[in-house]
């Protein structure tokens, strides 16, 4: 097997002074491929993306006996090897647009100033013109135009579009989209998912994909990891969903609707400590 882009052993994430366990012995490695994080609310999914950026706040406790981004070591790394790596080698995109982009800035000067970042010896109407082509490999139709326009200007789905073509022209190896089309209305979530396909195979990137939504992630990923109170329950191949064991995934899977039945309430979870220690979990403080 090639080297994984990111590999991680029994990463522990703690805040409050070690009160809340927020992320309890994770374990995972990333390949070329579109790996889903799918888990409840708080179940540890967003700060699992955030300890590869190291982006938590400082009172957060990370603990892991491994956590590498193909030749760095993600718990040694400091700030200076964090920044060469942020937005370069790694790309964030979150929720919502309008939070990473620039309000006062028209949509191709800040891609143009990302290029420049990364490659301070171009020209400027070279980086500009990068810009507008990057505009155009997230597929907006008229890419002049949208460039000249502020963040407040365009459609949420523009935006994450812009915020796509931001992150690429760095030329990422990985990419971590947390919920980046919970904000999006269906038809447009359909179209960025159609975009973030094209552009892991055609640029072999690893992607790390974050959400609730168990039947979007079954569709769209290779790989599904399943979180339940901060731990990793169980990773299955997408296709193999259907063979899951654990029952907070079998849960969640009679949940979703299907065209014959009516979709089944996702079941209470005891949370009894004898359920949880069944199933190797810890009672929630
Ligand atoms: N900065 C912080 N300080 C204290 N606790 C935090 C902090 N960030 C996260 N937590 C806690 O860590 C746990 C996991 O949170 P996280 O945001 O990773 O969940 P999530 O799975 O991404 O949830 P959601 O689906 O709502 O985005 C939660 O209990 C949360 O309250
Ligand atoms: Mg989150």
């Amino acid at each position: 097997m090639t080297q994984p882009l990111i590999d991680i052993q029994n990463l522990e994430i703690a805040f409050g002074g070690g009160q809340v366990r927020a992320v309890r012995g994770v374990s995972f490695s990333l390949g070329q491929e579109k790996l889903g994080i799918v888990g409840e609310s708080g179940s540890g999914k967003s700060t699992v993306g955030r300890a590869i950026m190291k982006l938590l706040p400082p009172s957060a406790i990370v603990n892991a006996e491994r956590m590498r981004f193909r030749d760095v070591d993600l718990l040694k790394a400091n700030e200076k090897t964090m920044m060469t790596i942020r937005g370069r080698r790694i790309g964030l995109i979150l929720q919502d647009p309008k939070y990473s982009l620039n309000p006062v800035m028209r949509i191709g000067e800040q891609i143009a100033e990302t290029y420049r970042f990364h490659h301070p010896r171009a020209s400027k109407s070279m980086t500009y013109g990068q810009a507008l082509d990057m505009l155009e490999a997230v597929q907006i139709r008229d890419p002049e135009r949208v460039a000249r326009l502020y963040p407040h200007e365009i459609s949420g789905g523009m935006g994450q579009r812009a915020m796509i073509a931001m992150m690429l022209i760095a030329e990422p190896e990985v990419l971590i989209a947390d919920e980046p089309t919970s904000a999006l209305d269906v038809t447009v979530r359909l179209e960025i998912l159609a975009l973030l396909d094209e552009l892991v195979l055609r640029r072999n990137l690893g992607l790390i994909f974050i959400s609730h939504d168990l039947n979007l992630i079954r569709n769209f990923c290779d790989r599904v990891l399943i979180m339940y109170a901060g731990r990793v329950v169980e990773v299955l191949e997408a296709r193999d969903l259907d063979k899951a064991r654990h029952p907070y995934t079998q849960g969640l899977l009679a949940s979703l609707p299907t065209i014959e039945d009516p979709p089944a309430r996702l079941p209470i979870l005891k949370r009894d400590p004898a359920w949880l220690e069944e199933f190797a979990l810890e009672p929630p403080r």
